[in-house]
């Protein structure tokens, strides 16, 4: 009966994703898919010395939070590391893994976040009041540096300023640059000259390598054969669920900032996407896929019908300077929907 169906599955447009800068703060932990990441887990690819290399690099900045053994004679001297990381590297090649395993080793009170998030939190509870709430930390990490937008970059570099001078301790993350269409070779260059006057606090690492999950990439996103299949899929699946017209979602997602699409499938096993269509508008496919890579960070289910996932961006986009964002939420979709029913 359709009518239960929609009670049951729901729609993503009926989630009001509103968030308060407390819930904003609540939520600046890993995503879901890196709670259990660590540095011990991380395995470097030997064919790139320069992920081994990473690690040392990583194991060294962890040193300065462990507590000095032995008492006061045999007490080594502590190397000096600056108080800022940055790691620089094409897609997929453990990131944010490193990251988030820089976090679980923080003493005390951390942050971990996506630039969006913390500029979110800035725009929601003003620059004064977001430097006393992240003030004193211990650490702050910082996923998918954006360098796109001037305003944004000189704020984030101020507060980071002013949160290293009190003792914070600062990782983050490349994010995928536009017109990177090799490995985005400069972009840590990029980020040094942006950030200016922080320059000298960071210290950048170079992490080379091919997509972790490529293996995903030579298969197919999995489109289920009609929308009665489609209902079904989704009331075999255990958890809670959403049903929408893809339309619809595409065009609902425009009215919601993207730093809340995280809250809007929070809580989601699944979601069904009917009648998927090839998205022509830039717009509406950079849209898309920020909200796929928060469905890939909390591992929800894609189950959809109509033009299979992986060939909804246009030709035409993908030749363009997106192409690596769009190949990644390729990537991610193709994993995302292979649990769904042929
Ligand atoms: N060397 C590795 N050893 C173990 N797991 C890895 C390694 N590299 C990546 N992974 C895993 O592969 C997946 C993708 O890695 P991750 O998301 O950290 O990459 P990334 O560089 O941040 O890529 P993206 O460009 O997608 O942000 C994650 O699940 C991560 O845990
Ligand atoms: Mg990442």
């Amino acid at each position: 009966m359709p009518a239960e169906h929609v009670r049951v599955a729901g729609s993503l447009t009926d989630r009001r994703p509103s968030l308060t800068g407390t819930e904003i703060v609540d939520h600046l932990v890993p995503p879901r898919q890196f709670r259990g990441a660590s540095i011990d887990n991380y395995q470097p690819d030997p064919d790139y010395p320069s992920q081994a290399e990473a690690v040392d690099a990583i194991r060294e900045f962890v040193a300065a939070w462990q507590p000095a053994r032995g008492g006061l004679f045999s007490r080594r001297k502590a190397p000096k590391t600056l108080p800022g990381i940055y790691l620089d590297g094409g897609f997929g090649v453990g990131k944010t893994h490193l990251l988030a395993s820089l976090w679980h080793l923080a003493p005390g009170r951390k942050y971990f976040g996506t630039f969006i998030e913390y500029t979110a939190l800035v725009g929601s509870l003003g620059y004064a009041q977001t430097v006393k709430m992240l003030r004193g930390s211990s650490f702050l990490a910082i996923d998918e540096f954006e360098l796109d937008d001037p305003g944004d970059t000189r704020m984030m570099s101020r507060l980071l300023g002013e949160l290293t001078a009190s003792g914070t301790r600062i990782a983050a993350t490349s994010n995928t640059p536009p017109n990177a269409l090799g490995e985005g070779r400069f972009a840590a260059q990029d980020f040094l000259r942006e950030i200016d006057a922080l320059a000298g606090q960071f210290t950048t690492i170079r992490i080379d390598g091919l997509d972790y999950r490529r293996r995903d990439v030579e298969g197919h996103a999995v489109s289920v054969a009609d929308d009665a299949a489609l209902e079904q899929a989704i009331a075999d699946l255990d958890g809670n669920a959403t049903v929408d017209d893809f339309a619809t979602v595409i065009s609902y997602l425009g009215g919601v900032h993207p730093s809340r699409y995280a809250k809007l499938v929070d809580g989601l096993q699944a979601i069904g996407l009917r009648n998927v269509t090839v998205l022509d508008h830039q717009t509406d496919a950079l849209r898309f896929v920020a909200f796929v890579d928060r469905l890939y960070d909390a591992q929800v289910r894609v189950v959809a019908s109509g033009v299979p996932l992986d060939a909804v961006f246009a030709e035409d986009m993908l030749g363009g300077g997106y192409r690596k964002k769009y190949l990644r939420a390729i990537s991610r979709l193709i994993s995302l929907t292979s649990g769904a029913p042929e």
